[in-house]
């Protein structure tokens, strides 16, 4: 057995579908033997019978938990659950009984790129977001850093995909805007993006996760993600539509793209109505990428977007 295969991986936001990747190519790596354990609200679907799932509430008191996670023994902790949601867990945690900080040998938590995306944003929902995003992450890193607990966080992009019965809630409603309205428009400067397969996140997330646990120190503290490919917003929906089967209704809807001025003032009203949402209006002109690729973290070859499978 390695030495990864000697803690256990915790999984938390095992139910998301890059929670559920992350179980299917744990499950297909038989050198790594120590079986996954799932921990969460409930217990995730299709999880497997011959894994353990573990109760485990991230905002109640770490009381209960502590008994549940630490039956374990020496483990390291993966995570797809809301980081503002794990940092106070995990503080309350490492707190809770000494012995817990020699249990604990790694921690890969992820955020999102939007601690960096969203920094100036004009609508206070967005800047709370961030401030919400930076102090788990600030509090996470700390806590680790005090008990020598090695850290990685995942800042990824756009998540997109399916993983068992799990499906992302981003381009999956894209999808299903393209199949109900025969015309889409768009404003014509698209800017780029970079989106992330949940199977391509789950892979980092695992690779990191190993490399902690096999004592590599050189690993990133903080690694904004994003997927093998670089498109415009544009190019993105046309892919998607290109992806769907041969008559899907997803196909038939034309992109219109209008001059971008007067995209962004058919938009306006909704700035009375929502300013988070007209600023996402907004955003479809702005490049959100240049992060990490998946494949150069993981030392693989690129794959062009959209990766299968996706959301329906
Ligand atoms: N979706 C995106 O495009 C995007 C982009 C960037 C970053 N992210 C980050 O990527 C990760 C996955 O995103 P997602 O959208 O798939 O999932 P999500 O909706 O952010 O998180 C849902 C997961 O968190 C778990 N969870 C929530 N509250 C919990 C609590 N109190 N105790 C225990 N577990 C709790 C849920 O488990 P149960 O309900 O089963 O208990 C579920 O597995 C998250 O960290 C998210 O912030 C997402």
């Amino acid at each position: 057995m390695t030495s990864a295969g000697m803690t256990r991986p915790i999984l938390f936001g095992a139910s998301t579908p890059s929670g559920t990747a992350l179980r299917l190519q744990a499950q297909a790596v038989p050198a790594d033997s120590t079986p996954l354990v799932a921990a969460g609200r409930r217990r995730p679907q299709q999880w497997p019978d011959t894994l353990p799932f573990v109760p485990c509430d991230l905002l109640a008191a770490p009381g209960d938990a502590s008994t549940g996670l630490a039956q374990f023994g020496s483990q390291r902790w993966i995570s797809f659950a809301p980081i503002w949601h794990l940092a106070p867990f995990l503080d309350q945690w490492l707190a809770f009984d000494p012995r817990h900080s020699h249990l604990l040998r790694g921690v890969v938590a992820c955020s999102s790129s939007s601690v960096i995306t969203k920094r100036f944003a004009a609508n206070r929902f967005d800047r709370q977001l961030v401030q919400r995003l930076r102090e788990a992450e600030t509090l996470v890193q700390r806590r680790c850093a005090d008990h020598g607990i090695p850290c990685t966080i995942l800042a990824p992009t756009l998540i997109y995909g399916a993983a068992g019965p799990y499906g992302d809630r981003n381009l999956s409603q894209l999808l299903q805007l393209m199949r109900r309205l025969p015309v889409l428009p768009l404003p014509a400067d698209t800017g780029l993006r970079q989106p992330v397969h949940c199977h391509q996140l789950a892979a980092v997330a695992l690779h990191m996760s190993t490399r902690q646990a096999e004592g590599d120190r050189g690993l990133p503290a903080h690694l904004p993600l994003g997927g093998d490919d670089t498109m415009t917003y544009e190019q993105m929906l046309r892919r998607l539509q290109a992806a769907t089967a041969q008559g899907d209704a997803a196909r038939r809807c034309r992109l219109l793209p209008l001059p971008t001025r007067l995209f962004q003032l058919l938009a306006s009203p909704l700035l009375l109505r929502s300013p988070k949402g007209f600023e996402a209006v907004l955003r479809i002109s702005a490049d959100l990428a240049g992060f990490s690729a998946a494949h150069g973290v993981l030392g693989e070859p690129a794959r062009p977007f959209p990766v299968r499978p996706l959301a329906p």
